[in-house]
């Protein structure tokens, strides 16, 4: 069992960790082995960290697998990463069902192999009724496309609506945010990123507006639970202001 060590005034445990799994490349050409052989290695960590994530408390855990931008990598590369994730979910099925963890996803499924499809349907279904950790893979994943197509329902509802005007000013950033994919996932609480690099690359643009962000030089395939620790940790030392100033938002004694 792995536990963070909390201290007087630790804020509550992130309830929404989102992770840009950043490094697999980099670690595999480290080593003069084929890219695609990163993504194996990064593919096997996930069990892991989903195991600590759960024990730390986290509730709910996305993982950035395939950006929307990741489709002009060489094709070679495209395809063994939807091959990977075909072979590699059905295989773990059994450890995310004894686990309890509910499996779902964030992004457009519609451009993915049908084959890749079936196993990711296949697997959020039979883990539907799951009580533990809340595990969102975020596949085709952009978020300037999901605020685009949030922007478009909203246009569309908006045509469609008696009174136009009064329903455009009831939308508020809650309604708005309930038009986008990610209407039932709670707000990213933090935003960690492996692999050295700062920068978000379309990843939760809309949650990122407060989320705290904690870049780690590690290479995804090298993350392990000290790692997850180690950025938990730290998120409970920050303070979270949302505009506001300390003294509003300081924990009463
Ligand atoms: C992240 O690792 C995984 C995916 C984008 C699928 P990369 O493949 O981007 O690894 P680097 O950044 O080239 O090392
Ligand atoms: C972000 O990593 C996407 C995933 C981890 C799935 P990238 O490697 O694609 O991002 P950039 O190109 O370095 O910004
Ligand atoms: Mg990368």
């Amino acid at each position: 069992m792995v536990s963070v060590a909390r201290s007087p005034g630790d804020q509550q445990l992130p309830k929404h960790v989102a992770i840009i799994m950043d490094g697999n490349g980099r670690w595999a050409e480290m080593r003069g082995i084929p890219r695609v052989e990163g993504h194996r290695r990064g593919a096997n960590v996930v069990n892991d960290v989903v195991k600590a994530a759960h024990e730390l408390g986290v509730e709910c855990l996305s993982l950035y697998a395939f950006s929307s931008e990741n489709w002009s990598r060489p094709k070679s590369e495209v395809r063994a990463l939807m091959a990977l994730l075909s072979w590699l979910l059905p295989k773990q099925l059994e450890q995310m069902m004894a686990q309890g963890v509910r499996l779902s996803t964030l992004g457009d499924l519609s451009q993915l192999p049908l084959r890749t499809q079936k196993v990711l349907h296949q697997a959020i279904n039979k883990t539907q009724n799951n009580q533990g950790l809340h595990l969102v893979l975020c596949l085709n994943y952009g978020g300037q496309q999901e605020i685009l197509a949030a922007a478009k329902e909203l246009a569309l509802q908006t045509l469609i609506s008696n009174d136009p005007q009064s329903f455009l000013a009831q939308t508020h950033l809650e309604t708005f945010r309930a038009m986008m994919w990610r209407n039932e996932l709670p707000v990213v609480d933090l935003l960690i990123r492996t692999g050295g690099e700062y920068r978000i690359s379309n990843f939760h643009l809309w949650d990122a507006a407060y989320a705290e962000l904690y870049f780690d030089a590690v290479l995804w395939p090298d993350y392990q639970a000290e790692h997850l620790i180690a950025a938990l940790k730290e998120y409970s030392n920050r303070e979270r202001r949302f505009g506001l100033i300390s003294a509003q938002v300081a924990p009463h004694e």
